[in-house]
Formats: C-alpha cells, structure tokens, sequence
C-alpha cells in the first residue's frame, strides 16, 4: 500500500473511515489477532480474544474508546492495554493529563497511571498507516475483570472477598483525596478487580480532577446508577474534588453487600474481625455522602 499524504476522514453512520487518497484502501484500524504495532523502541502484537472461537483481536468498546490487549514482543512478553479513543476523545489534552497523572502511579489502585502516549514524535510511521491512533493510550494490562463483570455474570462473591475489595477502594479513594485528586467517574466498569490478591485497579484516568491537570474536553457527568442526582445540574458534573463520594458510596454498598447469604456461616470464625472492618467502612461510606458539600446542595430528598 503505498503511503498517503492527506488521510481523508469521512464518518458514516458513527462509523469512522479513513481512506487513502492515492491508493482508495481503507486505512480504519481494524486489528485482527497478531497485527504488529511498532510504538518508539517496541514492536507489540494484538492478542487473540480468549472466548472467540473464530480469530478475533482481544478488544473491548466502550464510550469513548476501544481498548485492545497488546503484547509486547521482548523477551519477558509484557502485556499492555491500548486504549484508541473514538474522533471527539483525541486531542493534545490526553497528553497534558498523561504527564500531570504520572506521578499518582504508585499510590494503591493507580498504576494505570503509567502511560505512554502514540504522538508523531514517538511513532510516525505506524501513525502514517493508521492515524487514527494518534493520542493513543498505551499502559500496563490491569487484569480482565470489572466489577460490572461480577455485577452483570451475577458471579459469587463471598463476604469475606466483598469487604477486602471493598477495602482497598475506599483506601485507594482515601489517598487519592489526600493527594487533592478525584477520578471523576467511579463505575463499575471502572473498576477492575483482581480475585486472587482481592485488589483493584482503577482505570479510565484520562478526566482526573486534581491539581495541574488540566480540564477535560467534556466534563465527566457519572455513570448511571453511580452518579448522583445533582450531577448533570452541576456545569462540572463530577469533575471536583468530592466528585467520587457518592459513586464510590454505591459501590462500596455493592461490594459489601454481593455476597452470598448462604455462605455467610462459614465465616463465623472471622465476625469480630470483620465486625471491626465493616464498621470502619461504613463511617467511610457515610462520610463520604453526609461530607459532599456539593451534592448535598441538591440532595434533600436523596
Ligand atoms: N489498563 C487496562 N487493562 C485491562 N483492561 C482495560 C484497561 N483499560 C481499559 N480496559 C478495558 O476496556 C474497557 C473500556 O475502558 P475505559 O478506559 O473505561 O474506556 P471508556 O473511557 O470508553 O469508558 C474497560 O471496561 C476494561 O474492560
Ligand atoms: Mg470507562
């Protein structure tokens, strides 16, 4: 295929196209399993889908973007998420808020944080065959369960595993709002969880609220059944430094309470010790909405 000048960018029914003005091929990224990837000094290859029978790229759509497991080809095969955005999400600002969010990747539940971003400077010619990737996120793969995932596959959960999961949120929230920062859209998808070391990762980083970062092109509003009632009435929806009180409220309430009942028996030898966690967090869950000046604003009959 030869080279193109001028990419043409034509958008049909959401469907963005990308057509090679001397050649006519589409140049859409469409990634089918083992398309390789040259990023700065890496190579990198797109991982099959683990459920498809037939050869499908491991790939995950969501609001703004397509995110798509990568491997990168060095001798340790590291695994990497790469985050496309869709048209209205790319833009110089995803690399402003990359380099302000750096520094928070070794608080708890933040490593996503460390970010490489596709510019012309770091990957002309793969930006060349497909701009569209340009203001691509790479980062560290942070494992392949969301707590929507649990929620939606109704998957058990013990008591014992909802209050560990649940613990490490509310601590990675705590110090995140210690450092001034907010993440703006606490979600289950959101969410990702790691069942063996009942840890979770954050992710969908890119509208952090805190300090230097600079304001997103579209403040973020919440995700339903997380985001509070006054939220779409404020002109920065959740974009302040209370804005993850009340979704990360809800989801710690989901996170305590998924388990399953029936189970709950054989956890008698832990119940003080959980009795002690448990009350612990539910001050957290209660101070996070009884101290949420700005929701509470709007919030008489919540
Ligand atoms: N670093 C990551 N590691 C593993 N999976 C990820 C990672 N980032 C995103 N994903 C997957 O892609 C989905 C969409 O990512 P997200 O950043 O939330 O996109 P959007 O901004 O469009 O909501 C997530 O629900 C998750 O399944
Ligand atoms: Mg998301």
């Amino acid at each position: 295929m030869s080279t193109p000048q001028v990419p043409k960018s034509l958008k049909t029914q959401n469907v963005e196209t990308v057509v090679c003005l001397q050649c006519g091929v589409n140049m859409r990224f469409n990634p089918s399993p083992g398309t390789e990837l040259e990023i700065g000094a890496y190579r990198y290859q797109i991982s099959q889908h683990p459920a498809s029978k037939m050869e499908a790229a491991y790939a995950q759509e969501a609001g703004k973007a397509t995110v798509y497991q990568v491997r990168q080809l060095s001798e340790s095969s590291p695994l990497f998420a790469l985050k496309v955005f869709k048209k209205d999400f790319r833009g110089a600002y995803v690399i402003a808020s990359a380099e302000r969010i750096r520094r928070y990747q070794h608080l708890p539940g933040m490593f996503g944080c460390e970010r490489i971003i596709l510019t012309r400077e770091l990957c002309s010619k793969l930006l060349r065959q497909y701009p569209e990737l340009e203001y691509s996120v790479l980062m560290p793969w942070l494992g392949t369960e969301s707590w929507f995932d649990v929620i939606s596959k109704k998957e058990s959960l013990t008591f014992w595993e909802g209050l560990r999961l649940a613990t490490h949120l509310s601590k990675c929230l705590h110090k995140l709002e210690h450092e001034g920062v907010a993440h703006c859209d606490i979600s289950g998808g959101n969410v990702l969880i790691d069942r063996y070391q009942l840890k979770i990762e954050l992710i969908d980083l890119e509208d952090l609220f805190g300090p230097n970062i600079p304001s997103p092109t579209g403040y973020p509003m919440g995700t339903l059944g997380y985001q509070h009632r006054s939220s779409p009435k404020n002109i920065f929806g959740q974009w302040l430094l209370e804005g993850d009180r009340f979704s990360a409220a809800v989801l710690l309430a989901e996170m305590l309470t998924w388990h399953d009942e029936k189970s709950e028996n054989q956890l008698t030898e832990n119940i003080i010790l959980t009795h002690v966690k448990c009350t612990r967090i539910v001050v957290v869950i209660k101070n996070c909405v009884v101290h949420s000046p700005q929701f509470l604003q709007n919030s008489q009959s919540f």
